[in-house]
């Protein structure tokens, strides 16, 4: 079980402005209130880092394992001892992640069946659901303007066709899991300001309520 805190999660494919929004979100909700915290996945922790070298190439690695890893990686971030999910929100503050389990779902469903990855996926869903899961929904011809303007090379038509088929599995999932999630989606194609501000009035209901 959670404690008082409130635990708020951006979704989105690559280039969709999580990261930012994160930012500005922690940045706007810390001048109101100090017990706001911002994390990410894949974490700081040991499994992350070794994610990191399997997405950069250095290690070699077979989906089905990553996707497991990142199941790993999620339970660590949510049960560190000392600094993790858990720990905070026992603290009664508002914890900000950018990503958590729909990521697994909409990516891993690339290459297994996305019934498996929530089944990987159901302990941590059992020790912590969002109170919220907000999805910046931006179109892929959008997201990849957004990443190839910070890129030398690039292969469009295969980023196109993952960050669509990404777009697609998290559609589905929200699909399938509506009932028992708090989801909420932002038009993400607008402006930076915008889509900060459609995210503040969201999250402000939610603390507010
Ligand atoms: P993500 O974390 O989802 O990959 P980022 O926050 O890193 O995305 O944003 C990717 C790029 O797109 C950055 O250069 C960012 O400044 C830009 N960007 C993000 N949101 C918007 C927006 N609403 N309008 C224009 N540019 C944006
Ligand atoms: P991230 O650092 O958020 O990348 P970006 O800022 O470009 O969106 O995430 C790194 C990559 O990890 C990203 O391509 C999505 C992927 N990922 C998974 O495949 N499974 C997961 O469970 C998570 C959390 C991320």
């Amino acid at each position: 079980m959670a404690g008082t805190g409130k635990f708020i999660v951006i979704e989105g494919i690559d280039g969709s402005g999580k990261s930012t929004q994160v930012d500005r979100l922690y940045q706007r909700l810390k001048k109101e209130n100090p017990d706001v915290v911002s994390t990410f996945e894949p974490s700081e922790g040991v499994v992350g880092r070794l994610i990191r070298d399997m997405l950069n190439g250095s290690i070699a690695v077979d989906q089905r394992t990553l996707a497991a890893l990142f199941a790993a990686d999620r339970t660590d971030h949510l049960l560190a001892p000392e600094n993790g999910v858990m720990a905070m929100l026992d603290q009664g503050r508002v914890v900000l992640c950018d990503r958590y389990y729909f990521s697994s779902y909409a990516y891993h469903a690339r290459y297994m069946d996305m019934d498996q990855v929530i089944q990987m996926n159901a302990h941590n869903a059992q020790i912590l659901k969002p109170d919220l899961n907000i999805f910046i929904d931006v179109s892929p011809e959008v997201c990849l303007e957004r990443i190839s303007s910070s890129r030398s090379s690039f292969d469009i038509y295969e980023k196109i066709e993952v960050l669509k088929a990404v777009r697609e599995n998290y559609l589905l999932a929200f699909e399938r899991l509506k009932d028992n999630e708090h989801i909420i989606v932002i038009n993400g194609n607008d402006s930076l300001d915008a889509v900060e501000r459609s995210i503040y009035q969201k999250v402000r209901g939610l603390l507010q309520g």
